[in-house]
């Protein structure tokens, strides 16, 4: 049996066991809240980590949840303390919620190390919180679980299921197109999102929510259930209660994470067809964790990893079907020899023993490998003269016949000029095109955001094309399709070869051989760069200075060079002294 904790080892003792001036402050503090010393003496004070905000939907029910979690928490004999953090909110902030994933990071890591914190639930779903928190917890490695908020239910438009996003980007592309009209745009709006939780589909959210289960950071099967189901706020209070065991036996996520356990996260992420986004982030994740994840190692897994779970973008269901057909427990089954089941999670046992007794009820929506998706290659790195540092592309959503295709180049210099001129009858675009836009990545954008689904030209929408080759630094979101390129590095803003290309050039993408290359001369290149001059930097004052001074690239998951693992702090007694 493993060695519990005794009060007086907990982190917390320091601000309330002892006796001495400082203490007498915080235990009369307390009081002054409330509390009785008999609520907290002696037990482990339980932050928990809520993105609630008025302007996030996705998190809206957390007021309803962290009641919950904390009654979980008094139940098992903890000390809750909640602790607002900046809510990341994918629908309305701009430029792009990934500018501000590190300062969430930066967020949670500090509350943590200032406050009397022993161990914490952290509470995320909306794409970049997830990431975001769990990178803070990582870094300051004390006890943690992760809350996911759930996805939203299925979207409803005259009796045909709706998907986040992925719906959004086909009935604006045919409202373009002149095929349905701004009423029936309006019942789309009005029916797309119908209760709190994360967008549905197997997006960033979902796909990152799913990805902290299998690393074994959540409950098992946590990550499925949908937001307004009951058993939600079930697995709100088994949470709390988890936590608090978790720290008498001192489990932390240096426990938990390993190169095997990222391993089967990138696995179940392949398989589950989910964002590209997730590239990012677990290499973000990895990094922090001490564990070595590259590009190479998603194409690597990619190749064998078959896509099983049926879901959009990639397939036709949605979580709600997913959950009912019996949820992530049920499609790890699936997975099999693919998987090392061996890996220690956050209940205490293996994530073998977590799925023991799941069963797929529905194996159109959870596939067995016999009846896959795809065989494999559900993401696949590229590289070339126009992507030395990697990109990443989506086979499994794009159209088929553009694995292998050349076209001539037509480029945007940033998101403006595309939006300009993408819709001009006078533009020289034919579906063979490659459509290029620059000035998108982390520098550049600046914070990389979501902008990967370029727009297909309204006179090509109107001929019918629904799919043609598009390249970017920028990301796309995990709701989207098509052949797009993506995370091109290094960046364009900082000199890499995607800012070099004009309009003509031909680009050859070649997904089998995992290839894509522009066709100019290696001396015409060079002579374009000579040229070239590095656009001016898009903040000269607060957080954008420090974002755009630290940010690293895509390849290595866009962390900032001070937060990398070897600038960690030890959570027990490395703090510096502050009084
Ligand atoms: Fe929050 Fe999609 S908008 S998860």
């Amino acid at each position: 049996m493993t060695e519990r904790k005794k009060p007086e080892e907990l982190r917390s003792h320091r601000w309330y066991g002892v006796k001495d001036l400082r203490s007498f402050g915080h235990r009369s503090r307390t009081s002054q809240m409330g509390y009785h010393r008999s609520d907290y003496a002696g037990k482990p004070v339980i932050a928990i980590i809520n993105t609630w905000s008025d302007i996030n939907p996705c998190h809206s029910h957390f007021k309803q949840r962290v009641e919950e979690v904390k009654r979980g928490i008094w139940q098992a004999g903890g000390f809750p303390v909640e602790m607002p953090a900046i809510s990341l909110s994918e629908p309305f902030q701009k430029p792009t919620t990934m500018l501000y994933r590190n300062l969430l990071a930066m967020e949670c890591e500090e509350l943590l190390r200032s406050y009397p914190a022993d161990g914490c639930v952290l509470m995320g779903g909306c794409d970049k919180t997830t990431p975001a928190l769990v990178m803070g917890a990582i870094s300051m490695d004390l006890p943690a679980i992760f809350m996911p908020a759930g996805p939203m239910l299925r979207g409803d438009y005259k009796g045909e299921y709706l998907g986040s996003g992925s719906d959004t980007w086909k009935y604006w592309a045919e409202l373009r197109a002149g095929n349905i009209t701004e009423g029936d745009w309006q019942e789309v709006e009005d029916g797309i999102a119908r209760s709190a939780g994360h967008c549905m589909t197997m997006g960033t959210a979902s796909t990152m929510c799913s990805a902290m289960e299998v690393l074994g950071l959540t409950l098992p099967g946590a990550s499925s259930i949908p937001a307004p189901d009951s058993r939600h706020s079930q697995m709100a209070t088994l949470t709390g209660k988890r936590i608090v065991d978790m720290v008498w036996e001192d489990l932390k996520p240096s426990d938990i994470l390993t190169a095997q356990s990222f391993d089967n996260a990138v696995t179940a992420v392949l398989a589950l067809g989910g964002s590209t986004n997730s590239v990012v982030h677990l290499i973000a994740l990895a990094r922090r964790a001490g564990v070595a994840l590259d590009l190479q190692r998603f194409d690597a897994l990619a190749r064998r990893t078959p896509v099983l779970a049926n879901l959009r973008p990639s397939g036709k269901y949605l979580m709600e079907d997913f959950y009912y057909a019996g949820g992530l427990r049920a499609f790890l089954t699936q997975l099999g020899d693919l998987m090392d089941f061996g890996q220690l999670t956050c209940t205490g046992t293996t994530l073998g023993a977590n799925i023991e007794g799941a069963r797929v009820f529905n194996d159109d929506v959870i596939r067995p490998r016999s009846k896959a998706l795809v065989e494999s290659d559900g993401l696949a790195v590229l590289t070339g003269n126009l992507a030395p540092g990697g990109a990443v592309i989506k086979p499994a959503a794009m159209e088929p016949h553009l694995r292998k295709h050349t076209g001539p180049a037509v480029v945007f210099k940033d998101y403006n000029d595309m939006a300009a001129r993408i819709d001009s009858p006078d533009l020289q675009v034919t579906k063979d095109s490659v459509i290029v836009l620059q000035s998108a990545g982390p520098q550049g954008a600046p914070g990389m955001p979501e902008w990967g689904q370029l727009p297909i030209p309204q006179k090509l929408l109107k001929e019918g094309v629904r799919d043609m080759l598009r390249i970017s630094d920028a990301r796309m979101s995990g709701t989207s399709y098509g052949a797009c390129v993506l995370h091109v590095t290094p960046e364009s803003h900082v000199g890499g070869p995607l800012g070099l290309l004009r309009d003509g050039d031909l680009i050859s993408l070649d997904v089998d051989a995992r290839r894509i290359d522009m066709q100019v001369s290696d001396e015409e290149l060079a002579q374009r760069k000579a040229q070239w001059k590095q656009p001016a930097p898009k903040f000269t004052r607060g957080f954008g200075v420090l974002y755009l001074k630290h940010i690293q690239q895509a390849d290595t998951g866009c962390d900032f060079d001070f937060l990398e693992t070897e600038k960690k702090v030890e959570a027990d007694g490395g703090e510096p002294e502050i009084h």
